[in-house]
């Protein structure tokens, strides 16, 4: 029987599912696991082509599972129909593979045993800089990938912490850590490209969800959540200028105010270190620059000195803690950034 070509042509989008896999003791006190398995990827035009499609298979699925922590990686690819090899059929697999670490799993049993031992042997690399917390029946249960019943369940009640670590590539392991989080660049920015590893100063940070197990609080438990990149250029006379490259927090975590939390930390690490003059940002992406606006806002209202320097007497007391509505387009009219905060307070 004869197919026209678009029966062979599928959405690499829709095609490729995305899951962090937790061990079997750490799904058990999840309330919403679905979450964190079988989401898709924003672009594949990096791997796939421009158009973002798969040739050649018919019902193609591409699963790239990650052990939740260690990101270790399960690849599988199944279809129901492929076309005879030619040059017009995708090599899935082999493209995929140009852009994850060799010795990926492709044995689920030996992967799934990987996630077990990785979950308790594995605890995130460099410099702890921020912990926050949560209550735990605020997670997951809002955002697109999630359809489950708002049952209350005792677990509701507790908290989980978050924790930022940073990192740089004299930090031991992470060169092999990073390779294993960086295709999230690709799969989640519109124009995101790897960074060289060539390139010695990039700093890194890093965000986790620590979770103690339910029945042996006393086993801690680390889970990617998002990152991202800076990199100091020279800031006359002996100061750098740090520049915020790469963002990401993956689906599952998004609208749940992480991105904000891995923005402050960022923030509160630039105010802290004398070295840094100033953050830019490059190239930011609308969402980013409404996160960046709001917390900077947010900042800069709560910095009673900076109110009173801007606005004058009486405005430190009325601008602090408002939780009013502020303009989210940038040019609203506030003189917002990190600069205005680094004067105050180290300048
Ligand atoms: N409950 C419900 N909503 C919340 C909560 C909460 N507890 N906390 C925050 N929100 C809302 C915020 O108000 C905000 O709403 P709005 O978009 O309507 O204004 C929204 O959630 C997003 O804020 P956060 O949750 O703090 O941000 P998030 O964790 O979703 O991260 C980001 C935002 C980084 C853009 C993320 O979506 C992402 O990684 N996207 C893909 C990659 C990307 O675009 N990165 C930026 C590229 S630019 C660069 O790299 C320089």
């Amino acid at each position: 029987m004869a197919h026209s070509p678009s029966d062979w042509s599928t959405d690499a989008n829709e095609a490729f599912r995305l899951s962090l896999v937790r061990a079997q003791d750490d799904r058990a006190s999840l309330t919403a696991r679905e979450a964190y398995e079988g989401f898709h990827p924003t672009f594949t035009y990096p791997l796939f082509g421009e158009e973002e499609k798969l040739y050649g298979y018919r019902d193609p699925k591409i699963d790239l599972k990650f052990a939740s922590g260690s990101l270790e990686q399960y690849f599988h690819l199944s279809y129901t129909a492929k076309l005879p090899s030619s040059s017009a059929v995708d090599d899935i697999e082999g493209t995929v593979a140009k852009f994850i670490p060799a010795g990926y799993y492709t044995d689920e049993d030996e992967f799934k045993k990987r996630v077990e031992a990785d979950a308790t042997a594995f605890s995130p690399l460099g410099t702890r800089i921020l912990t926050y917390t949560r209550p735990a029946s605020t997670l997951s249960r809002k955002g697109k990938h999630i359809v489950i019943p708002q049952v209350l369940s005792p677990e509701d009640e507790e908290t989980v912490d978050f924790e930022v670590y940073h990192c740089t590539w004299q930090t031991p392991g992470f060169r092999e850590y990073h390779r294993r989080m960086q295709l999230f660049i690709l799969l989640y920015i519109e124009g995101g490209s790897l960074i060289s590893e060539e390139e010695e100063l990039w700093e890194f940070v890093v965000l986790f969800e620590k979770r103690k197990r339910r029945h042996a609080p006393e086993i801690a438990t680390y889970h990617f959540v998002g990152y991202s990149t800076l990199y100091p250029f020279y800031c006359f006379p002996e100061r750098v200028r740090m520049r915020l490259s790469q963002f990401v927090i993956l689906p599952p975590y998004q609208q749940e105010g992480h991105g904000s939390a891995l923005y402050m930390a960022i923030y509160q690490y630039v105010l802290a270190t004398p070295s840094i003059a100033e953050l830019t940002v490059e190239d930011p992406a609308e969402a980013f620059e409404d996160l960046r606006d709001r917390n900077d806002l947010k900042m800069l209202l709560a910095d009673e000195r900076f109110m009173r320097e801007a606005l004058g007497e009486g405005a430190a007391s009325n601008g602090g803690g408002g939780g009013g509505r502020v303009g989210r387009r940038r040019g609203a009219g506030v003189p917002v950034g990190l600069r205005a905060a680094k004067k105050g307070r180290l300048g």
